[in-house]
C-alpha cells in the first residue's frame, strides 16, 4: 500500500486516486504527534490522523507528501518527521510536499520572484520518476514559494521558465521532489509519473473496486453488529450506493428515509420512490417542503441557506430516529469532493456540503457513518455497479443535497423553486432527446437574481433569466463547461422562455472549473 500525507491541498484525494486507478491500495492520513493506538488509525480509511509509529507500523511501500496551503519557513507550519526519510521506502513530495522534503533534508525554499498558477511548460531531465515522459511537457503548477538550493546528493530533475528547480530527486535514495502537480489531469504526463513511482516502490498491482465494497460491508458488519442505522436517502447515486451496502451489511436493521425538502427537481420526489419500492428495503418519504420553505425564508447567503437545509434535515432524521427506537447510526453518503471542499484539515473551505460543513454541532445519534467518504464520484458509480445496482440509476447525474436551494441565486419562494423546476426539466428532456446526455457530466438550469426588459408580444416583460449550465467532468473537482450545439441551445432557450411564466431570457454559463465551481452557490 501507499500512505499519502495530507497537508491540506485541494487536489490532494486526486493523489490517492491516481494510486488506486493503478490497483494500488492507498490511504491518506493527516499527520499528528500524538501518542495515539496503531490499530484505531489503520485501515480504517477514514483520513484519520497518524503518527510516526503508526506509520512505521502501517509499512507501506511507498509515501507520498501533497500539497498544501502553509510556506514550510512559517513558525507553525506542520513538516514530516525526518525519521520517513530514512525509512528506506521510495517518498515522493509534490508541492508543499516537495518543498517540506527539501527543507527538512537540507535545501532552502523562500517565496518565489514570479508565483506560477495553471498550465506551464516544463523540460524534463533524465529520471526514473520521468521514464517515458516527453522530454518536453505541459505541467499544472500552483505555487506562491518554491525551492532555492537543494540538499546533499539531489540534482534537479524539471525546470520551468520561472521555476529553475521544478523537479529534484535523490536517486539513490528513492527521494523524488516535484514543484507541479502530477495528480491533476492538465499535467499531461502526470499518470505516467504516477506509474513509475508505483514501479519504484515495487507495489503488486491487486486492489480492485469489489475489494472495496467486500471489505467495507464486513467492516460495517462489525462496527455496528445489531444495532439499528436510519440511512438519509436521496435517490441520488452516492446514498444509494451507501443505502445498498448498509443492507448488505445489517439488512432490516436499516430503515431508509427519503425527505422531500420540496427543493427537488420536477417529479423527481415520485421518481425515487418508484425506484425504491423494487428495493427489499425499509423507506419512508417524509414531505417537508413547507417547513424547508419557513426556515429559509429570506434568507439570501449561500453558506447560511446550505447550514440550514443541513441542519433541518438531520432534525427530520432525529425525529424519524426516536419514532423508530433505539437507532443509533445515521448513514450519509458522503464523498470525497463534499468533504473536502467544506475545508477538511488544512484545506480551505469552498462551500459547506449540506452533510458535510452544513451539518448542526449537536447531531442525536451515536455516530454518523459515511462509507463513501474517501471515493470520487466514478468510483461511487464503479461500487455501484460491484453492487449490482441498475445502470439507469448508477449513472444518474448527481444532483446536491440541498437541491434548487443553491440554484436559485438569492432568496427561495415558492414561485421561483415552479420556475427553475419547468425550465430544468425542458432543458433535462432536450438534452435527453438530442442524445447528448451520456457525453455531460452534469447540467441544470439555475434561476438568477436577476430580472431585465424583454418584449413578448407587443408588450414590455420585467422578468427573471434562467441560466443553463453543462460540464465535462469526471471527477467533479475540476471541470470545463460543455460546448453543447447552438441549434440545441436555441431550441432549449426558445422553450423556456416561451413555456415558462416569468422567464424573458436564457444565459448559458461558459466557464470551468475552477475559477468557477459547478453549482452557483
Ligand atoms: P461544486 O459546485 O462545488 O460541486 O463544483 C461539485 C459537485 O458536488 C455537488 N454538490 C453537492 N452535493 N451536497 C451534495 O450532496 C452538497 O451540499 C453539494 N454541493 C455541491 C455538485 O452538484 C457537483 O456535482
Amino acid at each position: 500500500m501507499i500512505l499519502v500525507l495530507d497537508f491540506g491541498g485541494q487536489y490532494n484525494q486526486l493523489i490517492a486516486r491516481r494510486v488506486r486507478e493503478n490497483n494500488v491500495y492507498c490511504e491518506v492520513h493527516t499527520l499528528t504527534d500524538e501518542k495515539i493506538s496503531v490499530d484505531k488509525n489503520v485501515k480504517s480509511g477514514l483520513g484519520t490522523a497518524i503518527n510516526f509509529s503508526a506509520i512505521k507500523n502501517l509499512n507501506p511501500e511507498g509515501i507520498i507528501l501533497t500539497g498544501g496551503p502553509q510556506s514550510v519557513y512559517e513558525k507553525n507550519s506542520s513538516l514530516p518527521p525526518k525519521e520517513i526519510f530514512e525509512l528506506n521506502i521510495p517518498v515522493l513530495g509534490i508541492c508543499y510536499g516537495a518543498q517540506a522534503m527539501t527543507k527538512i533534508l537540507g535545501g532552502e525554499v523562500k517565496p518565489a520572484e514570479v508565483k506560477e498558477y495553471g498550465k506551464t511548460d516544463a523540460e524534463i531531465f533524465e529520471s526514473k520518476i520521468f521514464k517515458n515522459v516527453e522530454k518536453k511537457t505541459v505541467v499544472w503548477m500552483s505555487h506562491g514559494d518554491r525551492i532555492f538550493s537543494l540538499p546533499e546528493n539531489f540534482s534537479v530533475t524539471a525546470k520551468s521558465e520561472n521555476c529553475p528547480i521544478a523537479a529534484a530527486e535523490n536517486s539513490q535514495k528513492n527521494l523524488f521532489a516535484i514543484q507541479f502537480h502530477p495528480e491533476v489531469l492538465h499535467t499531461v504526463e502526470g499518470k505516467k509519473i504516477f506509474e513509475n513511482f508505483i514501479e519504484i516502490c515495487g507495489c503488486k498491482k491487486d486492489w480492485k473496486m469489489d475489494s472495496f465494497v467486500e471489505e467495507k460491508i464486513s467492516e460495517l458488519k462489525n462496527k455496528i453488529g445489531g444495532g439499528k442505522v436510519l440511512c438519509a436517502l436521496s435517490g441520488g447515486v452516492d446514498s444509494s450506493v451507501a443505502a445498498v451496502l448498509l443492507s448488505k451489511a445489517v439488512g432490516k436493521n436499516l430503515t431508509c428515509v427519503f425527505v422531500d425538502h420540496g427543493l427537488l427537481r420536477k417529479n423527481e420526489a415520485a421518481e425515487v420512490e418508484k425506484i425504491f419500492s423494487n428495493y427489499d428495503l425499509n423507506f419512508i418519504k417524509i414531505d417537508a417542503g413547507e417547513r424547508f420553505l419557513k426556515k429559509l425564508s429570506g434568507v439570501t447567503d449561500p453558506e447560511r441557506k446550505r447550514k440550514i437545509i443541513g441542519e433541518e434535515f438531520i432534525r427530520v432524521f432525529e425525529e424519524i430516529a426516536k419514532k423508530i427506537g433505539a437507532v443509533d447510526f445515521l448513514v450519509q453518503g458522503t464523498i470525497y469532493p463534499d468533504v473536502i471542499e467544506s475545508g477538511l484539515g488544512k484545506s480551505a473551505v469552498i462551500k459547506s456540503h449540506h452533510n458535510v460543513g452544513g451539518l448542526p454541532d449537536f447531531v442525536d445519534f451515536k455516530e454518523i457513518i459515511e462509507p463513501l467518504r474517501l471515493l470520487f464520484k466514478d468510483e461511487v458509480r464503479q461500487a455501484g455497479r460491484e453492487l449490482n445496482l441498475p445502470e439507469n440509476l448508477v449513472s444518474r447525474q448527481p444532483f446536491p443535497g440541498p437541491g434548487l436551494g443553491i440554484r436559485i441565486i438569492g432568496e427561495i419562494t415558492a414561485e421561483k423553486i415552479k420556475i427553475v423546476q419547468d425550465a430544468d426539466a425542458i432543458y433535462r428532456e432536450e438534452i435527453f432527446n438530442a442524445g447528448i446526455s451520456k457525453n455531460l457530466g452534469q447540467y441544470f438550469a439555475a434561476l438568477t437574481n436577476m430580472r431585465s426588459v424583454g418584449v413578448m408580444g407587443d408588450g414590455r416583460t420585467y422578468d427573471y433569466a434562467i441560466v443553463l449550465r453543462a460540464v465535462l467532468t469526471n471527477d467533479f473537482m475540476t471541470a470545463d463547461a460543455a460546448q453543447i450545439d447552438w441549434k440545441i441551445l436555441n431550441k432549449i432557450a426558445n422553450r423556456i422562455v416561451n413555456e415558462v411564466k416569468g422567464v424573458n431570457r436564457v444565459l448559458y454559463d461558459c466557464t470551468s472549473k475552477p475559477p468557477a465551481t459547478i453549482e452557483f452557490e
